[in-house]
């Protein structure tokens, strides 16, 4: 992530920090201290390491659900840019002919710009000038969102027929909805009779208030007949990528320091049937010649983010990217039968690493560089499948060492991840799902305390307090707090750990699973409590888990302490699911010195119920105090409903 982008996120969070911190009017030392219970004894022997943190213990998981990449973190801001079309016409155009325009359209089969694009809307013109255009209108992803002084960048695929349609005759506009005022417009150049890509670029003007009411036109300003093929129209995008991703969405991801990216899936990776799998070679390359597909979330992908957008996500926010490989299981029950019939899924499964990781002199790693990226990107972990526990055919245990073998003869290097429990075969590690209520991971925060440490690593590649939606409450969010101190302190056999789902587009129909992380609409977006749970957890992790005891305090107290040496930082979390207020005497044993003031960030509600919204994104938010007093022996009450993050600084 370039240095500038990084800073912005942080400045980001730290506003909110700030904003809570001024809301806490000195929380930090000043808890309200309501109907108390009796002290209870946290001593954490500092001297004491237990075992390694995993540095890549937190990290996020994707797929295309919810609008996650179509009408959400991909920029496009066009919807069924590629035409497809029902029974009722063209999905989400809507023809458009001003005054005294005359004309209609059709798809036509016999026509497009590629072999898998090969169709294409024709707009044919009987009547139409400069002042009454024949239009048609999209009205993108529940909005179109536009802002002042902004470039809109954007491409057409179009032919003409013969001179009628020379000169500029297409246009295409970014138009407010409500008042028809054009807000920024490009015109293509004169359309030749043979399929061309047009690009071109919108810019508004300055004082125009951010809305999302507002539709893309296409229009044509005099008689004849044109084809068109995908529309595009972007904004700015992080980074600056052409094809790139939101920046409000890109920078809260950031602001959760993951370590890696589970991709792309999931559900999205198994596809309904073995031909709607996530076929990853068919998302690479021209956007022109990527079919898309539909997705098992009931909607279409057009494959705009495909393998390589997945990895050049990874590589702007400094995420290492954790490979799902489709391993012959889809979800309508389907599977590929181990031995021959599976052979040509491992060989795509050895081709899609070796487009991650092979360098230029390799064919896959040639095709990486063609489509721009010479350079090869880190893989440490792949996963072969996805909850294949539901595959009742038990066919896993033989396509699992299939690709097992394949993938580990030529990548020896690589740790695989195994979905469900392999019979026969050793599994490097085991990917564990956990979507429960937050009782049920109150109850479980000692999951794995003892757990056999001699098999293989665990990866909880999707876990959720699934309480509140679209995106999860407060009492979620202790949920996922007191599950997150259990897989802490257990992390030198959790080696990664992922929330699912991160994205949820909170238009109505826009949400398929109802309990996500960040929310979103065309214009802006917001994390919920669960969001800013694990962004305070992850971003004071700490090297070292610590020995440290809890005595005293019933069972809605949970804890985690590690430790950073080299920063001389012990970092203590501490989460109170319990109404009351929890008196708590701290001892830090084995430090030679403890510094007198702490950093305390704490996040907080006055119910399990409270939440964050699309227009109240802003109600349950971290604060950040400085906390006095702290001493090798020190007492502090832990308000109810609280989530707290402690950096002590100790020699
Ligand atoms: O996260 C939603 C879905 O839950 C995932 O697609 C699937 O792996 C799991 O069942």
């Amino acid at each position: 992530m370039m240095q500038a982008t990084k800073f912005a996120a942080v400045l980001w969070i730290a506003a909110l920090i700030a904003m809570g911190t001024m809301q806490a009017q000195q929380g930090g030392n000043q808890p309200q201290a309501t109907n108390k219970t009796q002290a209870a004894t946290l001593t954490i022997s500092a001297d004491k390491v237990v075992a390694k943190v995993s540095p890549t213990l937190y990290g996020l998981m994707t797929e295309e659900i919810n609008y996650s990449y179509e009408g959400g973190l991909y920029g496009e801001l066009v919807q069924n840019r590629t035409f497809r079309s029902d029974w009722s016409g063209v999905n989400e155009w809507i023809v458009t002919p001003y005054g005294s325009a005359r004309g209609s359209v059709a798809m036509d089969k016999t026509t497009g710009p590629s072999a898998v694009l090969s169709t294409s809307l024709k707009v044919t013109v009987e009547q139409a000038d400069a002042k009454d255009a024949y239009g048609l209108r999209n009205g993108g992803w529940w909005g179109v969102p536009v802002r002042a002084n902004t470039t809109y960048t954007g491409s057409v695929w179009a032919k003409g027929d013969a001179a009628p349609v020379g000169g500029a005759a297409v246009r295409v506009s970014l138009v407010a909805d409500d008042s028809g005022k054009v807000l920024a417009s490009a015109a293509l150049p004169a359309l030749t009779t043979e399929w061309k890509q047009y690009n071109f670029t919108m810019k508004t003007g300055a004082g125009l208030v951010a809305s999302a009411k507002n539709s893309i036109l296409l229009s044509v300003d005099r008689p004849g007949t044109v084809w068109l093929q995908q529309v595009s129209v972007f904004p700015p995008t992080y980074k600056g990528r052409a094809n790139g991703n939101r920046v409000d969405l890109m920078e809260m991801m950031a602001g959760m320091h993951p370590a890696f990216l589970r991709f792309p899936g999931g559900n999205y990776l198994e596809g309904n049937t073995i031909a709607e799998r996530f076929n990853w070679k068919k998302t690479i390359g021209p956007l022109v010649d990527r079919p898309g597909h539909a997705s098992p979330w009931s909607y279409h992908s057009t494959d705009g983010m495909g393998l390589l957008e997945f990895l050049e996500w990874c590589e702007d926010l400094k995420m290492q990217p954790v490979l799902a490989v489709y391993a012959g299981y889809s979800l309508g029950g389907k599977h590929v039968a181990p031995g021959p019939d599976l052979e040509p899924y491992v060989q795509d499964a050895l081709d899609e690493i070796e487009y991650v990781t092979g360098d230029v002199t390799t064919k896959w790693g040639a095709e990486r560089a063609k489509d721009g990226h010479p350079a090869v990107f880190p893989l440490t972990y792949v996963e072969i499948g996805n909850e294949d526990n539901f595959d009742r055919s038990q066919s896993y245990d033989g396509r699992y060492t299939q690709f097992y073998k394949a993938i580990k003869k030529k990548y020896p290097q690589l740790q695989l991840i195994a979905t469900t429990k392999v019979n026969g075969h050793a599994m490097d590690v085991l990917d564990d799902h956990y979507y429960r209520r937050a009782e049920e991971f109150f109850k479980d925060v000692h999951h794995y305390d003892a757990a056999d440490r001699t098999g293989p690593k665990i990866f909880v590649g999707e876990w959720a307090t699934r309480e509140g939606g679209p995106t999860t409450n407060f009492g979620a969010a202790l949920g996922d707090a007191a599950w997150m101190t259990g897989m802490e302190r257990n992390s030198d056999l959790i080696a990664i750990a992922s929330y699912a789902p991160l994205l949820v587009n909170v238009n109505p129909n826009g949400m398929q699973w109802q309990s996500n992380l960040i929310g979103y609409d065309a214009l802006t977006s917001y994390g919920s409590p669960s969001y800013y749970a694990q962004a305070m957890f992850a971003g004071h992790i700490g090297t070292e888990i610590v020995a440290a005891e809890l005595q005293g305090a019933g069972d809605r107290l949970f804890y985690s302490v590690t430790k950073d040496a080299a920063k001389g930082v012990v970092y203590l979390k501490l989460v109170n699911a319990s109404s009351a207020a929890q008196e708590l005497k701290i001892t830090l044993d084995g430090a030679k010195s403890v510094k007198g003031a702490a950093k305390l960030v704490r996040l907080s509600a006055g119910s399990t119920a409270a939440t964050n919204t699309i227009n109240d994104p802003k109600r349950v938010v971290p604060m950040e105090s400085t906390v006095t007093g702290v001493a090798k022996t020190f007492t502090r009450t832990v308000p109810g409903y609280s989530i707290e993050v402690y950096e002590i600084g100790v020699q």
